[in-house]
């Protein structure tokens, strides 16, 4: 099959490199001309591990190009997905869906022959109705079936997802279109990876309702975890005994500073924007979305309390920026309120990230310091807070970091280090949902 990928983002780069990998022929467009020459060059644009790789092994192969120019790959294209951004709407939260209609012009007025143009980027409900009729008016004539086929990739791990999805999402009602898209997934079937196939709106909605749900989950376990400290319970032995229980299941029960990230906040706002505007609100995720933004500066306060309830000239040291490990994205950290509530209260921050640093310098103030490793970002810190797990900070050197600090303080935001094994080696130790020991 003949793949046309728009947008050369997080989503549309991997699926495209995945879909090559599949043996399909693909071209990646972007309008981002530096982006395509790096690309073209084996330089990628995001950090996420195995991407190069795959890219490099495809683009050899010849089944993976690159180009700024939308019309031939169109042409050409069985199927074209929209991979486009969809970021919130400043003021009112909704999706901004204006690059995917310009997309979608573009597209309609180049397609050749019965071409299935496929929604990628996450999109509200109704969105693909919109992709039809704009495409309908650019071009009458064209053989255009419009389908939903959301992402469902988790950066850092998003190969693997893709190659090993629990299920496909395929939302149309068109046999031809049907048909297209089973062929692109074929090489899936081996894993036994399930197709669902569903209306175009329901599709739309899976997304949403998939995200939203995983977010409810995480904030669920965040508010028990903050019963725990105050009734002295431990909210990991309460996610393990919850999780036990197949119709919970274990996963997104990791108590920590509240999500992040590209999708979850963004989503789960927009899904609570359309279902107020549908009439059928959606008031557990309201309140997810609002317990969620407040959860991030309550971290801050909890490394202010560690510190006797003042910063005031106090050095911050914080170990990981990005909203999770492996992979360089800052959009929504919770680092970035954690660092602003603290230099408000009059901190001084020192931080170290293993690949986020780069893109923390755009979003945090020009205040924090960036240090070099773990152990230099903790030099004459009254306090060390782990903010984000990545593995680096898993077995980290106690002993030499007690010689570091000012004081041996720790915070950890991520549950890493167990509470007795940290008051051991001789720290005062604070976790999130976890009981201090008592003497
Ligand atoms: C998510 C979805 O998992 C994916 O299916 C969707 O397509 C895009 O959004 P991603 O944002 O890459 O993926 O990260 P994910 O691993 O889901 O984590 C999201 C946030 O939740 C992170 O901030 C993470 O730290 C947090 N989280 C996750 C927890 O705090 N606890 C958990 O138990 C799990």
């Amino acid at each position: 099959m003949h793949v046309a990928m728009i947008g050369t983002g997080y989503v549309g780069l991997v699926s495209g490199a995945c879909f090559a990998d599949f043996g399909h022929t693909v071209v990646c467009v972007d309008k981002d001309e530096r982006k395509i020459q790096a690309l073209r060059q084996g330089i990628m644009p995001i950090y996420e591990p195995g991407l190069e790789d795959l890219v490099d092994r495809n683009v050899r192969q010849g089944r993976l190009s690159f180009s700024t120019e939308l019309s031939p790959a169109v042409e050409n294209a069985d199927a074209v997905f929209i991979a486009v951004g969809t970021p919130s709407r400043r003021g009112d939260g909704h999706a901004d869906l204006s690059y995917v209609y310009a997309a979608t012009r573009e597209i309609a007025a180049k397609c050749k022959g019965f071409t299935v143009v496929v929604t990628k980027s996450t999109v509200p409900v109704g969105t693909g109705d919109q992709v039809e009729s704009i495409s309908r008016e650019v071009a009458p004539d064209a053989e255009i079936s419009v389908v939903s086929n959301p992402e469902f990739l988790r950066e850092g791990a998003a190969i693997e997802d893709f190659k090993r999805p629990d299920r496909i999402v395929i939302g149309t009602d068109d046999e031809r279109a049907r048909a297209v898209m089973t062929e692109l997934y074929r090489p899936l079937f081996i894993n036994s990876s399930p197709l669902l196939f569903t209306s175009r709106r329901t599709s739309e909605l899976i997304k949403y309702a998939a995200n939203a749900f995983l977010a409810t989950k995480i904030t669920f376990i965040n508010e028990l975890a903050d019963l725990c400290e105050r009734v002295g319970a431990n909210v990991q032995d309460v996610s393990r005994g919850i999780g036990l229980d197949n119709r919970i299941g274990s996963k997104f029960l990791h108590a920590g500073p509240g999500y992040g990230g590209s999708c979850f906040p963004k989503d789960t706002l927009a899904l609570t924007r359309t279902a107020q505007e549908a009439g059928a609100p959606l008031r557990i995720v309201e309140t997810v979305v609002g317990v969620n933004d407040a959860r991030k500066t309550a971290m801050a306060r909890k490394v202010v309390n560690a510190l006797g309830g003042n910063v005031k000239g106090a050095t911050v040291a914080l170990l990981g920026l990005t909203f999770k490990p492996n992979t360089d994205d800052m959009r929504d950290a919770p680092s970035i309120a954690i660092v602003n509530s603290l230099l408000d209260k009059g901190a001084k921050i020192r931080a170290y990230d293993p690949e986020g640093v780069h893109e923390a310098r755009k979003v945090l103030p020009e205040e924090v310091f960036y240090a070099e490793n773990a152990y230099d970002c903790a030099k004459d810190a009254d306090v060390l807070v782990i903010v984000t797990e990545w593995d680096a900070f898993r077995a980290l050197d106690f002993g030499l970091l007690k010689t570091t600090l000012k004081q041996p303080i720790v915070v950890d935001l991520r549950n890493v280090y167990r509470p007795q094994d940290m008051e051991a080696l001789g720290f005062t130790y604070e976790s999130v949902g976890r009981p201090n020991l008592v003497h």
